[in-house]
């Protein structure tokens, strides 16, 4: 008889990404599975490489200006150059309050025909919808360079079952 075949969860996937420069060719590929109406939620810590992901899913996605660490500026809209959906990019770091402030940003209004992807947004916005994809960086222990990094991506909700994040490991 056959040992059952292991649990898979196909709405997971866990990389490791060995730069910077991967780590903007993941955000290039992912962006390629991602659409309008779609949440991504980034975690791990300060200089994790949230934003240098989020550059290559700007790449990605075709749109107009470069993605940075905002100093004042909490969300940013980045149009498309074609006829893509535009990407929001929020980072929540300075944001010292809860849901209040991050309702003033009405993302609500703006998921729909968005791509949204939230630095530091945990426990600030899962209510925003039910379909997310939450990525977290880790850097490796004992990782002499420095540049080794652990990424885990969940896909929550239906519209995660039918996407395959292993394609991104290839
Ligand atoms: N594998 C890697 N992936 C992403 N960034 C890396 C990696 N290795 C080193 N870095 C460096 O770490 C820093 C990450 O910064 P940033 O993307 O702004 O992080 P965060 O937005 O999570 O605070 C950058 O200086 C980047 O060059
Ligand atoms: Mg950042």
């Amino acid at each position: 008889m056959e040992a059952p075949a292991a649990p898979h969860n196909p709405a997971e996937t866990e990389l490791i990404v060995h730069s910077p420069e991967q780590m903007r060719d993941l955000g290039r590929r992912l962006a390629k599975l991602l659409r309008a109406g779609d949440l991504v939620m980034l975690s791990g810590e300060l200089g994790a490489g949230k934003t240098t992901l989020t550059r290559g899913l700007g790449e990605g996605l075709g749109v107009r200006g470069a993605v940075t660490s905002p100093t004042f500026v909490i969300a940013r809209v980045h149009p498309s150059l074609g006829d893509g959906p535009p990407l929001l990019h929020v980072d929540a770091y300075r944001l010292g309050g809860g849901l209040d402030e991050m309702e003033d940003l009405d993302l609500d209004v703006s998921l729909p025909e968005s791509v949204v992807v939230v630095e530091w947004g945990e426990g600030r916005l899962e209510e925003l919808t039910e379909d997310r994809l939450h990525v977290t960086i880790h850097r490796a222990v004992g990782d002499t360079t420095d540049e080794v990094r652990h990424v885990t991506l969940t896909g929550v909700g239906e519209r995660w079952t039918a996407v395959d994040l292993g394609s991104l490991s290839a």
